[in-house]
Order: C-alpha cells, then sequence, then structure tokens
C-alpha cells in the first residue's frame, strides 16, 4: 500500500517533470529553442552585431539583411545561434553565427561565424 503510494508520486513526479521541458513555451535549460520571432529588437541587434564583427576580424564588408531563423540557449547568459542573410557585393547569402550575450555585465562574443552557407 505504501509502495503503491510511493510509485505513484513517483510516475506524477516524473511525468510533470517530462512535460515541463517538452512544453512548447517553456525554455528548456541547457537546450536550444527555436526563436519564434526573428524580428524581436535584441535578436536583430545580435545578428548585426555578429556581421558588424566579422566584418572586422575578417576585413569583410557584408551588409546585415535580416535574420533568417534562429536558437537560443539559456546558459549563465544567452547563447543565439542566427541564420543571417546579407549581402556581400550584389549577392544575398545565409550565414550562420554563433553568439554569447550576458546582457547585465556587457558581455557580448563573436563565438563562431560560418559562411556562406
Ligand atoms: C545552428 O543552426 C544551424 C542552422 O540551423 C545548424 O546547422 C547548426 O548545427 C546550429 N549550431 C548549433 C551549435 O546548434
Amino acid at each position: 500500500m505504501h509502495n503503491l503510494f510511493i510509485t505513484t508520486i513517483l510516475i506524477l513526479f516524473l511525468f510533470s517533470n517530462s512535460s515541463a521541458t517538452l512544453g512548447g513555451g517553456v525554455p528548456r535549460s541547457g537546450g536550444w529553442n527555436p526563436i519564434p520571432d526573428v524580428t524581436n529588437p535584441t535578436v536583430v541587434d545580435i545578428g548585426k552585431f555578429a556581421i558588424n564583427e566579422h566584418n572586422k576580424q575578417d576585413r569583410a564588408s557584408l551588409k546585415f539583411g535580416k535574420i533568417v531563423k534562429g536558437e537560443q540557449q539559456v546558459v549563465a547568459g544567452m547563447n543565439y545561434n542566427l541564420t543571417i542573410s546579407a549581402v556581400e557585393g550584389s549577392a544575398d547569402k545565409s550565414y550562420v553565427a554563433l553568439v554569447y550575450d550576458k546582457p547585465w555585465e556587457k558581455i557580448r562574443q563573436l563565438v563562431s561565424f560560418k559562411g556562406p552557407v
């Protein structure tokens, strides 16, 4: 009787726990979550930052177009994985940028920049 009670509680706990981690709107710490609104000003800022940093580091001259898609990861701060459309010469191309952002310490770093993809 007692064991059954414990088992039931355990199953309920596991179930609620897994439904919370799989739930749509709840950010899953440690995992990547799709960014629903890629026109969000912070996300656009991060994208422009990635293009600017890449231009500085590699003496490139890409012009920011828009964010095509992206995902974010909650860490001690936020990781952004953005697919960015940018103009190189006269051609629109896609690039994938990984940016680490910790706004309350004013840290924003371009972790990697790949492309055109
Ligand atoms: C970032 O997104 C691109 C495009 O969806 C994907 O190919 C890549 O594996 C992702 N990188 C990470 C670190 O999740």
